[in-house]
């Protein structure tokens, strides 16, 4: 499979070694709007570097394409790779709205080709590690999730783009707050059908720089994501109410399970646990292209963006809302 990377920044390293470290997997082209991103992503790897992705699409010398842009490019950049018949792997979020999600689907539907969302949080080894435990019923079923996360949303902190509602389509909340809402409902294990929300900015940003989100899940599990901005301690933790005992999820430690007073460390995080999350994506995303059921829905990934809006429209009514399958009302 011949693979073409769109947007060269942050994340490009984890895509790039990711695509090196598999085997029938080749990074045939690279393309950035800035050249010199373009260029320092590829270097060493053989790839093409273009700075225009309809030039990359038209070259022909692509399969599939990973879209790492900033979010409100998700749509047009998807849709012009499925008119080029290229199957598409797209970073989280999915999209800035519902309605651009569904003409993602769409176009890609109409294409013939393969639409997968970059949720990394489904490969990452501590929360696989949670998943199986939950899944093996030694603990019965999962009854209350708390979602804790920090971030940096002071200006400066990142590119200029994250500050921007119309490119970022908000801010903590759709970047970070999206994780949170993904394996929540993930580990969760349904859907979201009420959810009471708040947003704070601050440092003058024109996005929200925290937010708070208490949702209930179809089966009855409540969750409560918390995303706080520059706290004096960094946190990336869950902690996951089941019956007869609680998993805590950290990146920097691991996964551990409490049953009675008595720990038990089920998985302990390791260096190079991210990096081997992002190939274990792209593998999947090559199995799914190939036939395979995809490890992460896209009606998964596009509950994500209408629960973050949502998110948005309880913050700004003060109200909570209920969530039904055939649409928000409050
Ligand atoms: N999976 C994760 O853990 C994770 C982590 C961080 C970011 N992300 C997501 O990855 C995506 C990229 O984020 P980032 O942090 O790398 O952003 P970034 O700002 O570091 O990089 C974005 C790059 O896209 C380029 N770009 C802009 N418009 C373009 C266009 N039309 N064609 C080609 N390139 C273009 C920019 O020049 C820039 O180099 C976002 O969707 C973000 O939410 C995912």
């Amino acid at each position: 499979m011949r693979i073409g990377l769109i947007g060269a920044g942050a994340v490009a390293p984890f895509h790039v070694a990711a695509a090196a470290e598999l085997d029938g997997m080749e990074l045939t082209a690279v393309c950035d709007i800035d050249e010199q991103t373009g260029r320092r992503a590829a270097s060493g790897t053989g790839a093409a570097v273009f700075d225009d992705h309809r030039r990359m699409l038209d070259a022909g010398v692509v399969d599939a394409v990973i879209v790492n842009t900033p979010h409100s490019l998700h749509l047009p950049i998807t849709e012009d790779a499925a008119t080029a018949g290229v199957h598409v792997m797209v970073e989280k979020p999915m999209a800035t709205t519902v309605a651009d999600c569904d003409r993602m689907i769409a176009a890609c539907d109409a294409a013939g080709v393969t639409l997968t969302v970059g949720h990394i949080q489904h490969y990452m080894p501590e929360k696989v590690a949670a998943e199986r435990i939950i899944a093996s019923g030694e603990l019965g079923a999962v009854r209350m999730i708390r979602d804790n996360r920090s971030t940096d949303y002071r200006p400066g902190t990142r590119s200029p783009w994250f500050f921007s509602p119309e490119i970022a389509g908000g801010g903590a909340l759709i970047n970070i707050g999206g994780h949170c809402l993904d394996r929540s409902l993930w580990l969760g294990g349904g859907r979201a059908v009420e959810m009471l929300a708040s947003t704070v900015n601050r440092f003058g940003s024109p996005v929200e720089t925290d937010g708070a989100i208490l949702l209930r899940l179809d089966n009855g599990v409540g969750v409560s994501i918390a995303v706080v901005s520059d706290p004096a301690t960094r946190a990336d933790t869950m902690a996951i109410v089941c019956d007869d005992g609680v998993i805590e999820v950290d990146p920097r430690r691991g996964t551990i399970v409490q049953i009675d007073g008595r720990s038990r460390v089920v998985h302990e995080s390791a260096p190079g646990d991210i990096q081997r999350a992002f190939t274990a994506q792209l593998a999947d995303f090559a199995a799914v292209i190939g036939g395979a059921d995809p490890t992460v829905s896209v009606a998964h990934a596009r509950h994500v963006v209408e629960l973050v809006l949502a998110a948005y429209r309880s913050s700004a009514e003060g109200s909570a809302l209920s969530l039904l399958p055939q649409g928000i009302v409050a």
